[in-house]
């Protein structure tokens, strides 16, 4: 039996794509969750949670690699120190995370907590590698899906999103858990830049519906910061292929929209 990878958030959208890429590998995994379940199809799941601290100390015993993907609305900053300490504890050897990008540079407090993560990780004493990616396009999907139900779709003026997919996220995810330890790696973002409408546009033709638009400002701060760009990837980054009209596609069951 090899030593097992502990994946946080592996019930989660990232979680549910890694964890079969690194059972195929061959490892061993176990899960930390909140809710039981039992074990199945070669994942052992642990009774935890990381803003309690309950079961955590637990969790990582026997792991020589954990791979971080638990996240919330709010405490990430918190979860991951909590996860930080008992990892150094029971002496894991590498520690992979995953962030997002404009961690560093886009002035929210939920963006404070995932900066705060990284520092966690990175002064940890564990061998540490934290990839940056863009929004999923699950997470689109989701925002655009409650942006249609309105009678007005707001489109926030200068916001551009570079969406990626979860699958190539989880793909370099779990490379990275399987390789050495390689610090801040250049970040994964999708293959093409979107503002709110070219986002919607796809979505609404393949519901066939038609919405007006209404353009908005993002007030304060964070909405200069985005209309600057500081939450797309920077030069070096790297860039996955599918595209989020591919996407929608798949997800909603119909051909590729045109135009
Ligand atoms: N979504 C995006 O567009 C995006 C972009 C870049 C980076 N990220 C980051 O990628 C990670 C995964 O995102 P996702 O969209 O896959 O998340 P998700 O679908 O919302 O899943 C969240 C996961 O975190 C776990 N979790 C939440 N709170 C926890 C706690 N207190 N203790 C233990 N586990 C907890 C959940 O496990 P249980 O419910 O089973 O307990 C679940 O597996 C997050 O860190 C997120 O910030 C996301």
């Amino acid at each position: 039996m090899t030593s097992p990878i502990l994946v946080t958030g592996g019930t989660g959208t990232l979680g549910a794509h890694v964890v079969p890429l690194l059972c195929s590998s061959g490892h061993d995994v176990r899960v930390l969750t909140r809710s039981a379940r039992p074990a199945g199809d070669g994942v052992e799941y642990v009774t935890g949670d990381l803003l309690t601290g309950d079961g955590v100390q637990a969790a990582v015993r026997g792991a020589e690699t954990v791979l971080h993907l638990a996240g919330g609305p709010k405490g990430d900053d918190e979860a991951t120190r909590t996860l930080v300490a008992a990892a150094a504890r029971a002496g894991v050897r590498h520690l992979v995370h995953v962030s997002v990008i404009g961690a560093d540079r886009i002035p929210l407090a939920w963006m404070r907590t995932k900066l705060e993560s990284e520092r966690a990780v990175a002064e940890s004493g564990i061998g540490w590698t934290t990839l940056r990616a863009a929004q999923f396009h699950d997470l689109a999907l989701t925002m655009v899906e409650k942006m249609a139900k309105l009678p007005v779709l707001p489109v926030p003026g200068g916001l551009r999103l570079q969406p990626v997919d979860s699958r190539e996220v989880a793909a370099r995810l779990a490379e990275l858990a399987l390789g050495a330890p390689s610090g801040l790696v250049p970040d994964l973002a999708g293959p093409h830049l979107y503002d709110l409408a070219a986002l919607a546009r796809p979505y609404l033709r393949l519901r066939d519906r038609r919405r007006p638009m209404l353009p908005v400002r993002i007030p304060g701060k964070a909405g200069r910061a985005y209309r600057a760009g500081e939450n797309l990837a920077p030069a070096g980054a790297e860039t996955g292929k599918r595209t989020w009209e591919e996407f929608l596609a798949e997800r909603l069951g119909q051909g590729l929209p045109h135009g």
